[in-house]
């Protein structure tokens, strides 16, 4: 379940190649998407790939794990931006076939609510692309969080406010709440790929490796999933106790 890789590049080729075998293999797959500074690189690699070999993506499906709310899709630092910005305006996506929770909703429960009969109804995910936050979050799923959650509204943690500081320009204030879908969305897609790369990651790592199962930290509930994979760069996987480092890298030839 865990998978050691030497570097981001090399995470990059990596997934962006089991996305294109996935859509290869299933034209009309249904992915679960996610934004931040992990998936850059895989997408950008995702997108030459899918230019060099011509992938059509038309079919396609995809539902994104969450959004700031009070962002408009066009705002710079919506989730709905960067997904124009690193992978939907570079392919040949279908527009109306690309979910992203609404963070202009009026109603936002009843958006909820529609966002999780939109994804019910399209079959559920076939292939989940998640990264984690340093406090363990998922989606926007924070600490303490259900397991049982569906798409909900969620308050953000200080420590995401300040972790993603880092995108919004100095001064700017980071929104303090967002739409995310819930633990039970992720948990039900029949694939997962958790990437976590860095060594702000590190200690969760380690965390996720070491803790039983815990809302206290939603990352560990992935043990749990049939098909997930953890894949780490050294730096994210510098805290884990040797034998476990040792050992995946084995396995990992
Ligand atoms: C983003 C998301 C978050 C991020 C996490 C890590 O759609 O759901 O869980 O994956 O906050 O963010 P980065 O990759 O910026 O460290």
């Amino acid at each position: 379940m865990l998978q050691i890789f030497p570097d981001t590049s090399s995470i990059a080729e990596h997934v962006s190649s089991a996305l294109v075998a996935r859509i290869h293999a299933k034209p009309d797959a249904v992915l679960g998407l996610a934004t931040g500074g992990t998936m850059e690189p895989v997408y950008a690699r995702f997108v030459a790939k899918a230019k060099q070999a011509g992938l059509d993506v038309s079919g396609i499906t995809s539902f994104n794990l969450d959004e700031y709310i009070g962002l408009a899709p066009d705002h710079p630092k919506s989730y709905a931006a960067y997904m124009q910005e690193h992978l939907f305006a570079h392919l040949g996506f279908d527009a109306s076939r690309l979910h992203l929770p609404d963070g202009l909703a009026s109603d936002l429960a009843a958006h909820c609510q529609d966002y999780a009969a939109r994804l019910q109804a399209s079959g559920g995910v076939d292939l989940q692309l998640l990264g984690v936050g340093a406090n363990g979050h998922i989606g926007f799923n924070e600490p303490g969080t259900p397991f049982d959650c569906t798409c909900h509204v969620v308050e953000l943690a200080e420590q995401t406010r300040i972790d993603n500081s880092r995108f919004f320009a100095e001064g700017a204030i980071v929104p303090g709440s967002a739409i995310t879908m819930g633990m039970a969305e992720i948990m039900s897609a029949r694939e997962i790929l958790l990437v976590a790369t860095g060594k702000t990651k590190a200690q969760i790592v380690a965390e996720w490796y070491e803790r039983d199962v815990t809302e206290a930290v939603p990352f560990t509930m992935l043990k749990q999933h049939p098909r997930a994979r953890i894949i780490v760069d050294e730096a994210a996987a510098s805290l884990l106790p040797a034998e476990a480092r040792q050992q995946r890298l084995v396995a990992n030839g």
